[in-house]
């Protein structure tokens, strides 16, 4: 009805050893071609594993990704993966300040706006991670707190082809916990709203995902609000039958 095409994303997270590219190969056998012809399905893995992921799912219709990035191209940034390293193994995608990332590795906004610049400049897609805490939710904050990460995170120009953006609530992030569909249409429309501002008429050809807690028996029901156009999906995008089970929703 949107006209955007739905996007079903994993994040595998810190999970994941060799013997887990039998899940990429377990969700290729299970994408039937009326799935993949209906919705983009991309597996961020650990970045240690994102090249056997890109030859797992050769020739097959699943994107991989990665998870986090560094701004620059190259450099003496001692640990560090750029976008170029990113594209160079295959990865069409990169996740760009999830609030992980944010908690635990102090990002900023500005930190994202940087490294959603990096992956552009490598052709790669960068999918903007946006959300409040469970205290910012209680305080009415919500809406504040979402627009103003998106206003400084989305570079200038950002398009459809480079970005996506994902709408995670903090305390819905493997908690089992979700907002109610009213709620997350409530955010999602105040997101599109506000790309709308900062790019224009782009802005409605921009996906916007929602991550938390998605799990196949939600799933139908949160992707069918308004403007939500895919998901992101943490613990449940490690079980193959699970991941699929969530892609289904748009059939
Ligand atoms: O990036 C996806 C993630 O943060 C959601 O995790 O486990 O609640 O689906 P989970």
């Amino acid at each position: 009805k949107s006209g955007r095409r739905p996007l079903v994303a994993g994040n595998w997270k810190m999970n994941g050893l060799r013997a887990s590219i039998a899940v990429v190969e377990a969700v290729r056998n299970g994408l039937t071609p009326e799935l993949g012809e209906s919705t983009d399905v991309l597996i961020c893995p650990p970045s240690t594993l994102i090249a056997s992921c890109v030859a797992a799912a050769y020739g097959s219709p699943i994107a991989i990704g990665g998870q986090n990035l560094h701004a620059k191209p190259s450099g003496a940034f001692t640990g560090s993966i750029s976008a170029e390293m990113l594209a160079d193994l295959g990865a069409s995608y990169v996740i760009v300040g999830h609030s992980e990332r944010r908690a635990y590795h102090h990002e900023t906004d500005d930190g994202v706006h940087a490294k959603a610049l990096a992956a552009r400049r490598a052709g790669l897609c960068g999918i903007i991670c946006v959300g409040e805490t469970k205290e910012e939710r209680e305080e009415g904050r919500t809406l504040d707190i979402v627009r103003a990460q998106l206003a400084i995170g989305v570079p200038k120009g950002a398009s459809a082809r480079d970005t996506v953006i994902a709408y995670e609530p903090v305390w819905a992030i493997g908690t089992g916990l979700t907002p109610t569909p009213a709620d997350i249409a409530e955010v999602h429309a105040s997101l599109r709203e506000m790309l709308g501002q900062l790019i224009g008429a782009e802005a409605q050809a921009v996906r916007i995902l929602y991550g938390g807690s998605v799990k196949p028996s939600n799933a139908r029901e949160l992707m069918a609000v308004e403007n939500v156009d895919g998901a992101l999906v943490g613990g449940a995008s490690l079980v193959a039958e699970d991941f699929l089970g969530i892609a289904r929703a748009y059939l």
